[in-house]
Parts: C-alpha cells; structure tokens; sequence
C-alpha cells in the first residue's frame, strides 16, 4: 500500500479551513486553500493523505494516450514537490489514485466542452473523476497544489472537490511579432496556463515589426518579413499538439489590415501606399495599411487563410483589425475614389467593408473570426467574437446586438499593473453588468494579454507570472471569490511552484541582476530592486528611446511589475495610518526604512562600475529620502509629536518629487510614506 492510511492530528493547512468552512458550504471569500484558482465547492474530510513512494496511480474508464501523458506529467511534478523519484505500477485491483474518465474529449478541443471534476482525498485513497480528459487535467492540477509538507510527510488535506469554470474562454494572448519568442519560452508557458487552468494559448504571429508563421504561399513573408525569426509550419503543428496535450487551445492571430507592414516587404502590393516597406524598428502605430479597395488584396487573403487554416485546427481564427490610422488611405486618391463610388463614408465604414470581405474568407474555411473591438460596427455579422482592449463597453454592444466577447481590457499585462487591479476586473460588471442573463451568456470570458515591445525571452514569462494566474481565477472561479488578501497569499504559492513548470522564476530576475554587477556582489543593488517598479500604462514608452534592437538588460527589465515587498510595506503604513498596527507592525516598518535609507551608501560605489547601472544612482537617493521622510514620519507617530502645516507641506512636496520616475522605474514606497507622512499630521 503505497499511501499510508494514517489519520493524522490536523495540518496547518487543514486546521485553518477546517476552522473556516463548514461541511457542504461552498468555499467563500476567506477561503485558506493553497489552490489558484480556487475551486468551486469544496467539502472538508478529516486526516490526511500521506504521499509516499508506493504510491499507485491508474487509469480507469476511458484511456487514451493524452491521459497517459497527463499522469506521466502529473507523477514527474509530483516528484519535483517531494523529491520522491520513483513511483510503482498500479497492479490491477490495487490501484491508490484512481482517475476515472466517463469518455473521450472532442477531436479538436472545443469552446464550451465540458471541463468538470470531482476529486475525493480521503487518508486510504484518491479518486478523481471526470466526464473527459479535460477535467481529469484540471484535476491533477487541483491535486498537486495542495500537496505540502508536515511533520509526518508529504501530504494531501482528505477533502471532496467539484469543481468547474465560470467562463468558457479563459485565455493568455503572447505577442510574438515585436520581440520573436522561442518555443521553448512559449511551452513553458503552456506549462503554467495548464497549472492556472487556462484554456486559450492566443498567438499573436504577426506585427509591424515581424511576420513569425511560415508561409509555404507566401514564403516572402518569412523571408522579407522576420529577420529569419520565425515560427516553421513543423513547429506551429507540435505545439498545438503540445498545446492540446494540456487542455490548451491554440488561436492564431494574423493582423490585418494595420500593424502589416512585415507582409508589405515581400508583398507590397497588398498594402495602400507607394513603399517602398521594410520591418519598421520602433514601437507604435504606424501608416503602412492593406489596400481595401483591391480585389486582389482578397485573393491574396483566400490562399494565405486556407493555407493558415490548414495548419491551425481550431474553430476560431483571429484576424486583429486594432489601430488602423487611416494615413495610408487618405493619401491614396484611388482608394478615396473607391469609397465614394461605393458610399463609404468614413475610415471606419472602409474597414468594416474590409473585416465584412476578410470575415467570408474565415468563414469560408469553416472558421470563426475573432477581432479586436475596432471591427465592431452595427452589422458586424453575429458569428465574429469582440475581443475588447479599449474598454467593457464594447463587449456589452457586441453583447445586444448578438456578437459574443472576450475581454482583454483590464487584463493588459504589460501594463504592469498590480495583480489585485487585474483582479478586480469582472467580465460581467462595469458595462455588462446590465445586460439581461440571455446577453450575458454571449461573454465568453478573458484573456490577459502580453505585447511584447519590453519583452525578450529572458524576461516575458516573469513579467507574465504570477499575475496571470490572478486573471485565471478571475476567469474559473465563482463570481464571489474575490478576497484579495486570499489571492496574493495563494499568488506566492504559485510563485514559488513556478520552477517546476518549465525553470521559469517569479519576481527579481537574480541572472540579469548578477549581469548587471558582473562578478560583484549584487546584494545592495536587490535591496534597491525590491522597492522599485516598471513605470505603469505606457509611460515607459515617453521616458527614453526605445526600439526592436534596444537592449532590455537594466533594472527595470529585471524587477517584477509588481514589488512584493512595497506592497507589504505600503499595507502595513496603512494600518499604521488606520491606528489598526501592531507592535511588530511599527517594528517591521522601521526595520525597512533604515535599510532603504542606509543602502545608498552601499550601492552607490557599485553603481558606477557598471553601465548599466549608472543612471541608478539618483534613484537610489530618491530611495534613501523617501526612507528617511518614512522614518522621520514613523518617529512622530511614536512620540504624538505631530508635524506642524509647513513641516507637512514640506514633505509632501519632496513626496511629490519623489513620486516622478527616475532611470525609467517608481519608486514603490511612496505610496506608504505618504500615508506614515499624513498620520503624523494628524
Ligand atoms: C491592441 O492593444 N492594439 C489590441
């Protein structure tokens, strides 16, 4: 018997929601469990399972090879967990995990399959049960985060799930135009969106600056249009097997008829300005856009969807249509004569023509088209799918009209907003929240998004996780799940597991620090790197000059989007500022400031070593005032001596300064000392 049937006193993890939950009741808001998402109904056993090296997995019901990979997978991680190296056979009759199937899943994975599980840990067995592999998956996935260490062993707390998605549509889009992203960077990404139970890998193969897809057509795309970077036709096929492996659907996104310019270099006759083109090397939105008006725009069209849809297998096929300016179109005195002659009155109805004429080629092939929210128009035919970037409005248009949605706004990655600001975002609130039931089914769910103009292979899959993972409970769990405090306890688990799907590490990127000191030790310049922050929404882009061959190899491509440390310091001087804080609280506090203050000296000699750290040096400055205004602030806390009006004004003026990037970061601390500066006041 390879688990050992021992009932055990308590864990931590299953005394602290034994104390929360009662039997039967759905897991609220408070909910303890270590699993992102979090599952949707969950029912308390009592012991627990001890993971050992006997222990016995076996397939029952429905087999197939997909399932024989999902265990092999599953027994691989679980030995990442336990360091246990060898698990034995099931022999028949015997088995201790037992994964029932009902039968299989569609050929092709399809929206709204059904992605259910029931999985039952009791201290003598496991049983997961699925309709079809794609819970079986989900489940091995709900399984393996709850594995933790006790002082008799590895375990697993005795519990009964039953578990489902909220949304069907639970996406992650990855730009791989700006910035070329090798495959193996793209599997382990897969990897944790099988971890997140994410659905939808959403590739974004073409932009101005490079065409990624192999075309055997049109093989000048690839080669005028990628500087040799692209993605072979052999490739594209094993990672959708790779894909689907994991419950993953691949959807390929080809952008037309802006951000093209990548095809105009081997084609310049599809675009609508003289040329010549070439790949442009900045970031933005540029002139160069296919010509509308030709008919042999769309012949070049027909050949180039069949042959994609030849290669990519699922239903939906996205075709972008974001950020067309129009340049191209008003410059060109055919094209103009073309919409007066067919009554198109502005760019807008000139693009809708275009998608209405793009939408029959998809559809041709027995395709869905999917677009970004600038298709949307009142008779965009009731099949296309909105994907909405530049708000939720859209999303709820599309909704009454008839057209299904997925929403990305909220969920822009590269924006490096905080995980609880991604969280906070609903698909069915803001605009939705008013539709009738019938509309809202229409929305499908999510996808976070990735644009990679600050993103190279070293850097993206940090920058992605673990927020991402915040979207995906967003997407899975229960409406009501919405405690953040829950979320980021849980987005450090994750964190922490990330080695295990595919090498890949949240937070301070340690190798493009250790980079930047050279063989010096890096210590105080990750003292500075643990309270800064990437500058948010697309402010980076004003800061200094950037394009496709700038390295991205300073502190602000090493650091997280989002500072764990500064969010904890930033809570903490609000309890301090509520009169909520503890004792420890004033203590952690002012441990932090005076290594933030008395780092400077430290790091400064080491700045200027390196060029790539030398413009740091104010910002370690500005660090070390901010610390010191913090502890300034904390001190007359202490002491009820509070800051007269000028003292005040005078620091939140330096605050204010203070505030302003500096070598392209934030300083994340602010926020905090503002508070510990305003509680002084008062
Ligand atoms: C987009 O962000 N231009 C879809």
């Amino acid at each position: 018997m390879g688990w050992s049937a021992k009932v055990s006193p308590c864990t931590v993890l299953l005394c602290v929601i034994s104390s929360l939950l009662l039997s039967g009741v759905p897991i609220g808001a408070q909910a303890q469990l270590s699993t992102l998402p979090l599952p949707e109904h969950v029912t308390l056993g009592s012991g627990d399972l001890v993971i050992d090296q006997g222990l016995k997995v076996s397939l029952e019901g429905f087999t197939d090879p997909r399932l024989d990979k999902a265990k092999e997978r599953f027994l691989k991680r679980l030995s990442e967990e336990t360091g246990i190296l060898h698990w034995p056979e099931a022999t028949a009759g015997q088995p201790d995990f037992v994964i029932r199937t009902g039968h299989a899943s569609a050929p092709v994975e399809a929206l709204g399959e059904d992605e259910s599980y029931h999985l039952e840990v009791t201290p003598g067995r496991v049983l997961l049960q699925a309709p079809n592999p794609l819970g079986v998956m989900h489940g091995l996935q709900t399984f393996l985060q709850m594995v933790e260490v006790t002082d008799h062993g590895f375990v697993v707390p005795s519990m009964t799930i039953d578990d489902k998605p909220r949304f069907p549509w639970r996406g992650l889009m990855i730009d791989t135009g700006r910035h070329f992203i090798p495959l193996d960077v793209l599997r382990q990404n897969i990897d944790l969106m099988e971890a997140a139970k994410l659905n939808v890998f959403h590739w974004h193969l073409s932009e101005d600056q490079g065409f990624r897809m192999e075309s055997k057509v049109y093989p000048l795309l690839q080669e005028k249009g990628s500087d040799g970077l692209y993605y072979t036709q052999e490739q594209a096929h094993e990672l959708i097997a790779y894909a689907r492996d994991r419950g993953i659907r691949v959807v390929p996104e080809f952008d037309m008829p802006g951000h093209a310019a990548s095809w105009f270099v081997g084609y310049p006759e599809l675009a609508s300005g003289n040329g010549p083109y070439s790949i442009i090397r900045k970031w933005g939105i540029f002139d160069p856009a296919m010509d509308p008006t030709r008919e042999s725009t769309y012949q070049f069209l027909d050949r180039f969807i069949g042959e994609m849809t030849g290669i990519f297998p699922d239903a939906y096929f996205h075709i972008g249509g974001d950020e067309v300016n129009g340049k191209e179109w008003d410059a060109n005195p055919r094209i103009q004569a073309f919409m007066r002659e067919h009554h198109l009155k502005n760019n807008a109805a000139l693009q809708a023509y275009f998608t209405s004429r793009v939408e029959k080629l998809v559809t041709k092939y027995h395709k869905i088209t999917v677009g970004w929210d600038e298709v949307l128009q009142p008779d965009t035919p009731r099949d296309v799918v909105i994907q909405s970037w530049r708000g939720q409005e859209s999303l709820a248009v599309a909704a009454r009209q008839g057209n299904r949605g997925i929403l990305s706004w909220g969920y822009y990655l590269d924006l490096n907003q905080p995980a609880s600001q991604h969280y906070g975002v609903d698909p069915l609130a803001g605009a939705a929240a008013e539709l009738t039931p019938e509309e809202q089914k229409l929305i499908l769910g999510g996808e976070s998004a990735m644009w990679s103009e600050f993103m190279t292979p070293e850097i993206i899959t940090g920058r992605i996780w673990p927020r991402a993972a915040a979207v995906a409970e967003r997407l899975w769990s229960p409406k009501d799940v919405t405690d953040t405090a829950s979320m980021y306890r849980r987005l450090a688990i994750f964190s922490e597991r990330m080695p295990w799907y595919g090498g890949a590490t949240a937070g301070i990127n340690r190798a493009m620090i250790q980079r930047m000191v050279g063989n010096a030790d890096p210590s105080s310049l990750l003292v500075l790197a643990s309270v800064v922050e990437p500058p948010k929404e697309y402010t980076r882009e004003s800061l200094a000059t950037y394009g496709s061959y700038s390295p991205l190899n300073k502190l602000v491509d090493a650091v997280p989007a989002e500072s764990d440390t500064a969010r904890e310091f930033n809570e903490l001087a609000a309890r301090i500022a509520a009169g909520k804080a503890s004792r420890e609280d004033f203590e952690q506090a002012e441990r932090w400031l005076q290594i933030w203050r008395d780092n400077n000296a430290v790091l400064q000699p080491l700045l200027t070593g390196s060029s790539v750290t030398k413009d740091l040096a104010p910002m370690s400055v500005n660090l070390k005032e901010t610390a010191t205004i913090g502890l300034e602030a904390l001190s007359r806390i202490g002491q009820h001596h509070s800051f007269s009006t000028s003292e005040e004004e005078k620091q939140v003026a330096a605050l204010d300064r203070l505030k302003a990037p500096e070598a392209v970061l934030i300083d994340a601390v602010v926020p905090g000392v503002a508070l510990l500066v305003q509680k002084a006041r008062n």
